[in-house]
């Protein structure tokens, strides 16, 4: 194991503790020097980590900083989160620099994370709220499947079934989906998922799935006008969550339903995610530039489209929208 690994080990065993200098230099047989340089690269790194000329170091109980490294720590997958973890204290927005990263070539399973965003971009124009630093999840992964730009949608699917899937099996709350892909608790929105795509001729050169997950927000930290409308998971358990553990683990799902959905299984994907949505059968109102259709949900097709049909018997196939419960 490399020095520095060695001395985070160390130094994580003792998490919350101070641990002498000397100490540290005796178990590791390197120079007191050598430990101080480390311990500066680590703090370069993120890490939270305080010094004393008297005590030595201590490694701060509260970091849970989404650093690379300690995502990878028993990460189970082969590609998502593998590799290239690009980490930003802030970031624009992680879409945007993933989207540089792309054209410059960054392999499929890349993934950028920031803890906050200055420009964090939603779904149709609107922003994102992304500001409040260690607190929510503001990734970006790129995928480069070989498909033709037709079955993008399907991936927006996918990823919501991915999360949704991630939370259940962490936290006991009644995890929603909102067609095409919000996740929600007791209808307020707890993650949004941003999907864009660049094709080159007829396929897909590279897709972005960007991830807004609201973890330790508290109520109060949340710009009045979404208040009623967003949630996190502190909100509705009353305690804190690792966001370490959560992203891991979305990227372990996504990693799953990416491989069954290139293994052309996407009918079990569709049916987990209309268990999940609990929308087929309920009458909704959905808002499409500045229209509203409204009527009862019929299906939601293989390609994720939503099947409406109206008071009047008419069915009409609908691409992208917002959709109210009536
Ligand atoms: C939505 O409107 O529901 C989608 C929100 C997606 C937000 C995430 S945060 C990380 C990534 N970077 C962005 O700028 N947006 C997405």
């Amino acid at each position: 194991m490399a020095t520095k690994d060695l001395l985070l080990s160390y130094l994580k065993e003792k998490r919350g503790a101070w641990v002498s200098g000397e100490s540290l230099s005796n178990e590791m047989s390197v120079s007191r020097t050598a430990i101080w340089k480390h311990v500066r690269k680590l703090k370069e790194e993120g890490y939270l980590i305080k010094s004393s000329p008297k005590k030595g170091y201590l490694l701060s109980r509260d970091s849970d900083l989404l650093l690379p490294n300690e995502i990878r720590e028993r990460l189970s997958t082969r590609v998502f989160g593998k590799m290239d973890i690009h980490y930003f204290k802030e970031l624009d927005s992680t879409n945007m620099k993933a989207k540089n990263l792309a054209e410059g070539g960054a392999r499929e399973g890349t993934v950028v994370i920031a803890e906050s965003q200055t420009a964090g971009r939603g779904r149709r124009g609107r922003e994102w709220f992304s500001s409040s630093s260690g607190n929510g999840i503001y990734a970006t992964l790129i995928l480069r499947p070989a498909m033709s730009p037709i079955g993008a949608p399907r991936i927006t699917l996918m990823t919501a079934v991915a999360v949704a899937e991630a939370l259940l099996s962490l936290v006991e709350l009644d995890v929603k989906i909102k067609w095409p892909n919000d996740i929600l608790i007791k209808g307020r929105k707890l993650a949004g998922i941003l999907t864009e795509i660049t094709t080159e001729m007829d396929a897909v050169n590279y897709i972005l799935v960007g991830l807004g997950l609201n973890v330790n927000t508290p109520s109060e930290s949340f710009p009045k006008e979404i208040r009623e409308k967003a949630t996190s998971i502190f909100i509705e358990t009353g305690a804190q969550f690792s966001r370490t553990r959560l992203i891991r683990t979305c990227l372990e799902q996504f990693e799953k339903y990416y491989e069954m959905f290139k293994e052309n299984e996407f009918s079990s994907i569709i049916h987990r995610w209309k268990q999940l949505s609990d929308i087929v059968g309920k009458n909704i109102s959905v808002g499409v530039i500045g229209q509203e259709h409204m009527g009862e949900v019929v299906d939601i097709d293989d390609d994720g489209v939503l099947i409406l049909k109206d008071d009047q018997g008419r069915i009409q196939r609908i691409i992208s929208g917002d959709v109210t419960l009536c």
